[in-house]
């Protein structure tokens, strides 16, 4: 199942806000549209979110009433200021995007341009689908028999464009290659991306998990239920530290306390060689909406808003925090694992 197509001229995505309810599409007939969905998390993944900014692109592209060259690169130079503004943390995202604008910038027709920027979108969706594949591949040797892996947020091909995902891939594999394992999935509030969409992945594939509250980590590391952590992640400081979902810096340090290794399956897209270091990465900081009330569905199988906060209660909500190399055993990449202070070998 692909995250993103492109279908008669539109965007067309999984909308990630109604799942495990609801498996339902959405069609972004604008890149304006493509903005809005990356903003309210209808997408949402480092990967993901940058295949869906590259698509946006080439939507601006085949939009805009341009019949000039200049006047095209001067919309497509807005649209990408816009979809760059959607959320901060992802590196995948803004690479994204200097691809499909190097694919414009390399000139042509206003019509060669838009076909240009299409193969582009394209190519880094198929680049993105075969990564899922090859960490999959080097992560399974990661796993074995018996083991019990606990993982955070969603890292599946929910927050890819396709396949197996980055953290989640390795399970899979292991899966197919007929090893018995069993996954903790932390809840991640406030979005429950764990309980709604890892969960769902993971019962699709057919991988036995329980889901747990975020608190619960450290208690079952404690008592040596848990054998190895992989996490995806949005960041990756060319030092090796980590931006991950809010809760992974606490679980990295709550693995090395208990002698657990703690690994991050990543693209190539989410290292961002310009930060020498973590703490430069920007951390985005959502809606106080999201900590003071949870989404499900009702007895009506209907998805519902409730509160669970006292009325005019105020919330901090950061989306991620900064996992610092020394907590890190191994990064997971298309290439193979590497030490996070052996980057650079990759680059
Ligand atoms: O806020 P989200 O849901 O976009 O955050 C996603 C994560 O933090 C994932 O762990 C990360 O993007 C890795 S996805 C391959």
């Amino acid at each position: 199942m692909d995250t993103i197509s492109w279908e008669n001229g539109r965007v067309k995505v999984i909308d990630q806000t109604k799942l495990p309810f609801q498996l339902e599409y959405f069609y972004c007939d604008s890149y304006q549209e493509v903005v809005d969905c990356i903003k309210r998390m209808v997408v949402r993944g480092a990967p993901c979110i940058g295949v869906t900014g590259a698509f946006g692109l080439a939507l601006a592209a085949y939009k805009s009433k341009a019949t000039k060259t200049k006047d095209l690169i001067l919309e497509l130079e807005k649209a990408k200021k816009l979809l760059a503004s959607t959320r901060p943390t992802a590196k995948d995202l803004f690479g994204a995007l200097d691809r499909l604008m190097e694919a414009a910038h390399k000139g042509g027709s206003v019509r060669e341009i838009r076909k240009a920027m299409l193969k582009e979108a394209f190519q880094i969706k198929e680049e993105d689908k075969e990564m899922t594949k090859r960490i999959g591949k080097y992560g399974a040797e990661l796993i074995e028999n018996g083991y019990k892996i606990l993982t955070h947020c969603n890292a599946g091909f929910l927050a890819t464009s396709g396949n197996y995902g980055t953290a989640l891939a390795p399970m899979k594999v292991a899966k197919k290659q007929g090893k018995k394992f069993f996954v903790f999935v932390d809840e991640t509030r406030p979005r429950c991306q764990g309980a709604k969409l890892t969960a769902w992945e993971l019962a699709r594939e057919g991988i036995e998990h329980a889901i747990i509250v975020d608190n619960a980590a450290g208690y079952y590391m404690q008592i040596g239920e848990i054998d190895l952590v992989i996490v995806g992640a949005d960041r990756v400081a060319a030092n090796g530290d980590v931006a991950n979902k809010i809760g992974t810096y606490e679980k990295a340090v709550l693995a090395k306390e208990n002698g657990i290794p703690f690994y991050v399956a990543i693209p190539l897209s989410t290292i961002d060689w310009t930060l020498d270091s973590g703490e430069k990465i920007p951390i985005e900081e959502r809606e106080e909406e999201e900590v003071l009330y949870l989404e499900g569905v009702n007895q009506a199988n209907k998805i519902h808003k409730i509160r669970i906060s006292p009325k005019g209660a105020r919330a901090k909500n950061p989306s991620f925090d900064i996992t610092p190399a020394k907590y890190i055993t191994g990064i997971i990449t298309p290439q193979g694992i590497v030490k996070p202070g052996e980057l650079e070998k990759l680059r």
